[in-house]
């Protein structure tokens, strides 16, 4: 059966146990204003944003002493650079003379091993110290070298993505995504190579980006296709609140669910690649489509090491299974057993009607391979040189025929949210996360501004 409620447990691998349910109420918390408003944006600004964990890019894109990378979200601007100690810090992107930029670039190497402030020259050390004030001597407060530092903020390292947190009294890194990082240690995403990367703009606000990527009521529709590869019915996954706000859902894959009615031929198309990659005979199945699921995990376990993977730390489950984790407030992983989608949603500067919406790939090359055809992106990919950055407007910048389903929806239900005749929402069970997150939300915006 294609069903995580009858899957035995393995030992190996992901833990599958239930997060017990936190009581969610049903009255509608969801108004349309949480979208549009500016005073809700400021306050999600000034409560939320400034006191939650933040990836600002790759660890591989820091390489070595002096090289930085630049991270813009909402009006603030991080940099993270690699110190002369190979620690890598955070600093708030702002001279302490005047307040100018110290860089402008997205990615790039100090060039005389210090930043220079391009205004009035201050210089500041790749571990923030102020080394050098034009005219040091006629300062009447004293000279600002060695006193007017860059303001750094917590910066922490895990899965190879570069962590910042504007709180200075925030919890470690690691225990704020518990039981995430726990969970997802052994996909070792540290040794993935970033293969796509995109950035979109587009005009709806950045939950309705997370709201729909916590919960799978809407694949049947947004995305047809997926109807016949996995069971996306709730009563074959499986739903976890975490009480730290995170969340996670274990849908099956590698073959449809028991519910599935349609042609065997739809399903043998749809996971051709993957049948082929995997030299997989799918013919035995055409009357029995829910025995692909473990079959095809057979074959994987079977072939791997001749593949160039080691799958010897997934469970069964995690070689055809979607395991998709949201991260609060607005990043999610939704792990595959050579790679990961990243997606992540961020306000916009100047409007709450628009969003900047990341999609990243990031490749399990196999053991041995600069090069291969990544069969999730359908693409050929690269280990040895950083991918491009492409941005541009939705619609006019593709992230992929999946992920452009959902961005197409995102912009007509921003509009309906702004509706008078939008009364808040109405939820199903298996859209438990999306009340969860907002309720998480709701106490953030209940503290006092940082
Ligand atoms: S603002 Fe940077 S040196 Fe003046
Ligand atoms: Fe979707």
């Amino acid at each position: 059966m294609t069903d995580t409620k009858s899957t035995p447990i393995h030992i190996s691998g992901i833990p599958r146990e239930k997060a017990p349910e936190p009581p969610l109420g049903t009255d509608p918390i969801i108004f349309g204003s949480r979208y549009y408003s500016t005073e809700f944006a400021d306050k999600e600004w000034e409560r939320m944003w400034t006191r939650v964990w933040q990836i600002a890019g790759r660890v591989d894109q820091v390489p070595d002493p002096g090289d930085y990378i630049k991270y813009d979200i909402n009006q603030e601007s991080i940099i993270c650079i690699r110190s002369s100690d190979h620690k890598i810090r955070a600093f708030y992107n702002a001279c302490q003379h005047r307040g100018n930029q110290l860089v402008s670039a997205e990615i790039g190497t100090l060039a005389s091993g210090e930043f220079q402030c391009a205004y009035h020259g201050w210089r500041f050390s790749d571990t923030g110290e102020c080394t050098w004030a034009y005219c040091e001597e006629d300062f009447p407060q004293g000279s600002p070298c060695g006193k007017l530092n860059l303001v750094e903020i917590p910066c922490q390292t895990w899965a190879g993505f570069i962590w910042f947190n504007m709180d200075p009294e925030c919890t470690d890194l690691r225990e704020w995504l518990n039981p995430v990082a726990e969970h997802l240690d052994s996909y070792h995403m540290e040794n993935m190579k970033r293969t796509h990367w995109v950035t979109i703009e587009g005009t709806w606000n950045w939950k309705c980006v997370q709201d729909n990527f916590n919960e799978s009521y809407h694949l049947p529709f947004v995305h047809p296709q997926t109807v016949t590869t996995m069971n996306e019915h709730y009563s074959g996954c499986q739903f976890d609140l975490y009480p730290s706000g995170h969340s996670r859902m274990l849908m099956p894959g590698g073959g449809p669910g028991p519910q599935y009615t349609g042609k065997a031929d739809r399903t043998f198309k749809s996971l051709q690649q993957t049948f082929d990659f995997w030299d997989f005979d799918p013919e035995p199945y055409r009357n029995d489509l829910t025995g692909l699921r473990t079959a095809l995990q057979g074959r994987k376990r079977e072939l791997a090491e001749s593949k160039g993977y080691d799958f010897s730390r997934y469970s069964d489950e995690q070689l055809t299974d979607h395991y998709h984790y949201t991260i609060f407030p607005n990043i999610s992983f939704s792990m595959k057993p050579d790679g990961c989608i990243f997606l992540r949603s961020a306000p916009h500067p100047t409007d709450p009607n628009k969003c900047l919406f990341d999609m990243w790939y990031l490749t399990m090359f196999p053991h041995e391979s600069t090069e291969y055809y990544s069969n999730s992106m359908r693409d050929w990919v690269s280990l040895d040189h950083q991918v491009e950055h492409i941005t541009g407007l939705a619609g006019e910048v593709s992230c992929g025929p999946g992920i452009d389903q959902d961005v197409a929806i995102w912009t007509t239900q921003h509009k309906g949210l702004q509706s008078r005749g939008y009364r808040g929402e109405y939820l199903p069970t298996q859209e438990n996360r999306i009340r969860y997150f907002h309720q998480n939300l709701d106490k953030y915006l209940a503290m006092e501004p940082t």
